[in-house]
Order: structure tokens, then C-alpha cells, then sequence
């Protein structure tokens, strides 16, 4: 072997092992990690705590918003707590939290992580992230609601970007097929699986007319009604959503069945026609999805234990570290810069 050709491949080797060195400590660097606040924070959890069952008391419609907000926190620029910046008087910028497919995102998720953050700054001022406190109280909110206690990871910072502009690209329609759902998770390193069994979140909470109405009187711009609604279910739908000028401010709930309830009656009522969202009957309708929403709808604690575990995955999406691009806000509302 000549000398050049040795060279050659002592340089191929040097880049190989460097660029794998710093594969592994740019993933150490962002890896999160349960006892991230150990010796910072110890009792963050049970102070969350201590905010998301009185709200929960108080406020129950907290809990899936804050369960959404989390999601829309993590789809759009990462799990980052950037949902969470107001946009500042007088910029021209608008702020994610501002952009028209976040303003039906409830007050009460947003009052919930603010109170948090108010208490764990009293406790342990300055170490904890707006965004760690957002992913633990989406967890409790989880558990209250009668679904499963997973364990949160955390070592997340908060981003410095918020942007409106970068919202509707990152997040899913109504009225997605499961191609699109598919590329918009695919896009975040989620899988179908994760896709379906995350979309178990619609147990409970609300969706406002506006999300569904085509699909009562002209779907598809066929003058009727989707003939994969219930036909009992299409009626209730009808009465309170009209199809022009109603009120705006009306909801449904996505699981007619238990609607207060995280079980996994979502996917029993998929495979029944009761799905509220097209995007969620398209789950039992696409031959891809359908097995795991059958799979679901049997075994509910298969599904709390899935759900956990995309939970944690859906929460390291875009996780960011350092100064550079990141700070630890004292009002997750207020970026200051
Ligand atoms: C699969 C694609 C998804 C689509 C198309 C979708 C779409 C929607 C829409 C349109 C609403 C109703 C908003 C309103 O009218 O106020 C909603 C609500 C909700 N979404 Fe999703 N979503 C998806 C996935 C997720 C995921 C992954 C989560 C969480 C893990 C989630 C959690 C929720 C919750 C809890 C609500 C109820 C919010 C409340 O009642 O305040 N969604 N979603």
C-alpha cells in the first residue's frame, strides 16, 4: 500500500471517527433524562403537582388543553416552551401563541404552567424550564384524567424563537389523510404507530364546529354528509353545529362515549363511525392504521402503556441546550431580547 493511499484512508477513518465522536456528544449533550433536577429541583414534580390537581379541581377543561398545547409545543420548533411567548406590543413578528391554528388553544393550559412555573421559582429560582414544567404538567393532566402515570424525562431549555409564521406548516388539519398525517409525524421522527396511539388523546377533550362541519353537510364537495359518520351521531352534530352562521364559540366533544374520561373508548368509537374529526375516522378507514385502532380498542392498558411511551418520544422532539439557542425563561411568557 502506498503511502498516499494509507493517508487517504487514515483521513477517511479520522473524519469517520470524528464525525460519529460528535454524533454521540451532540446526542449526549441533548439527551433528557429523569433526574435532570435531582439535586436542583428534587421536589419539581410534586410542586407541578400541587398546581395540576387543583386546577384539575377548579378547571377541568385544563387538562386537555394543556395536553394540546403541549403536542403544539412540541410539533412546531421542538418541545420548547416557545408556544408559550406573547407576541411583543408593537413588533411586527407575531408570536406561535397568536397564529390561527393556536388561538383556540385554551387560557386554562396557559394560566396552568404559568402558576407552576410562579411556585417552582419560589422553590428552585432559576433552574427549571418552562418547557420541562409544560411536559410534566401534560403528564399529570394525563394521570388525572384517569389515564397512565408515565415518567418525564427532562433537560429541556426554552427556545428564543416563536414565530406565528412557522405554525401551520408543522401542524395537522382536520381534515388530513393519513399520507399527510404520515409525512407531518415521519417529519418529527414519529412513527404510524406513534401517530395512531398519540391520536388517543382525543378521548377526551373538544373540537369547535369549524373543524367538522363539512363532513356533516358537504363532504368533499359531494352536497352530503360523510357516510362513514353515525347516522345518530350526524344528527346530534347537525343540531349543534349548523352548517352557515352559527355560533362560533360552540364544541363537541371527541369521545361522545366518555368524554371526561382518558380511556381508550376513542378507538371503540372509530371502528362505530363515532369519530369527530376526519382525520380521525380516517384511522379506521385506512387498511394501515386500522389493525392498530382495533388493537387499541381492545386492550386499554396496552394502549396507556404505548401512550406513555410516545409521550417520551413525542416530547424529546426538537429538545434544545445552551445559551446558544436556548434560555430558561422566569415568566414562560417573556422572552427577553
Ligand atoms: C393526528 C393529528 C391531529 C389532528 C388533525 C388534531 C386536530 C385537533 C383539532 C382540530 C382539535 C380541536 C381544536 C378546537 O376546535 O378547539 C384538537 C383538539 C385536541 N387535540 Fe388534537 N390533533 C391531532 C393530534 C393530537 C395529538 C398528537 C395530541 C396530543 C398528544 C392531541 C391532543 C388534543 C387534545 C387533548 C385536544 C382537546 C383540546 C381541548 O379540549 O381543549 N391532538 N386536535
Amino acid at each position: 500500500m502506498s503511502h498516499s493511499s494509507t493517508f487517504l484512508i487514515l483521513i477517511i477513518f479520522l473524519i469517520a471517527s470524528s464525525s460519529s465522536a460528535t454524533t454521540r456528544s451532540r446526542k449526549a449533550r441533548y439527551q433528557l433524562s429523569l433526574d435532570f433536577y435531582a439535586k436542583s429541583c428534587p421536589k419539581l414534580d410534586q410542586l407541578v403537582a400541587s398546581v395540576t390537581s387543583q386546577q384539575f379541581k377548579e378547571a377541568p377543561v385544563s387538562a386537555p388543553a394543556t395536553i394540546r398545547l403541549f403536542f403544539h409545543d412540541c410539533f412546531v420548533q421542538g418541545c420548547d416552551a416557545s408556544v408559550l411567548i406573547s407576541s411583543k406590543p408593537g413588533s411586527k413578528e407575531v408570536a406561535e401563541r397568536d397564529a390561527d391554528d393556536n388561538k383556540e388553544l385554551a387560557q386554562e393550559a396557559f394560566d396552568t404552567v404559568d402558576m407552576a412555573k410562579a411556585l417552582v421559582e419560589r422553590n428552585c429560582p432559576g433552574v427549571v424550564s418552562c418547557a420541562d414544567i409544560l411536559a410534566v404538567a401534560a403528564r399529570d393532566f394525563v394521570h388525572l384524567a384517569g389515564g397512565p402515570y408515565y415518567q418525564v424525562k427532562k433537560g429541556r431549555w426554552d427556545g428564543k424563537i416563536s414565530m406565528a409564521s412557522r405554525v401551520a406548516s408543522n401542524l395537522p388539519r382536520s381534515n388530513a389523510t393519513v399520507d399527510e398525517l404520515v409525512r407531518l409525524f415521519s417529519s418529527k421522527g414519529l412513527t404510524l404507530e406513534d401517530m395512531v396511539i398519540l391520536s388517543g388523546a382525543h378521548t377526551i377533550g373538544f373540537a369547535h364546529c369549524k373543524q367538522f362541519v363539512s363532513r356533516l353537510y358537504d363532504y368533499k364537495g359531494t352536497k352530503q354528509p360523510d357516510p362513514s359518520i353515525d347516522p345518530r351521531l350526524l344528527k346530534a352534530l347537525k343540531m349543534s353545529c349548523p352548517h352557515y352562521g352559527g355560533n362560533t364559540d360552540i364544541v363537541a366533544p371527541f369521545d361522545v362515549t366518555t368524554p371526561f374520561a382518558f380511556d381508550n373508548a376513542y378507538y371503540g368509537n372509530l371502528m362505530a363511525k363515532l369519530g369527530l374529526l376526519a382525520s380521525d375516522q380516517a384511522l379506521f378507514l385506512d387498511p394501515r392504521t386500522k389493525v392498530l385502532v382495533q388493537e387499541m380498542a381492545k386492550d386499554k392498558s396496552k394502549f396507556f402503556q404505548e401512550f406513555g411511551v410516545a409521550m417520551d418520544k413525542m416530547g424529546s422532539i426538537g429538545v434544545k441546550r445552551g445559551t446558544k439557542h436556548g434560555e430558561r425563561r422566569k415568566v414562560c411568557s417573556l422572552h427577553v431580547g
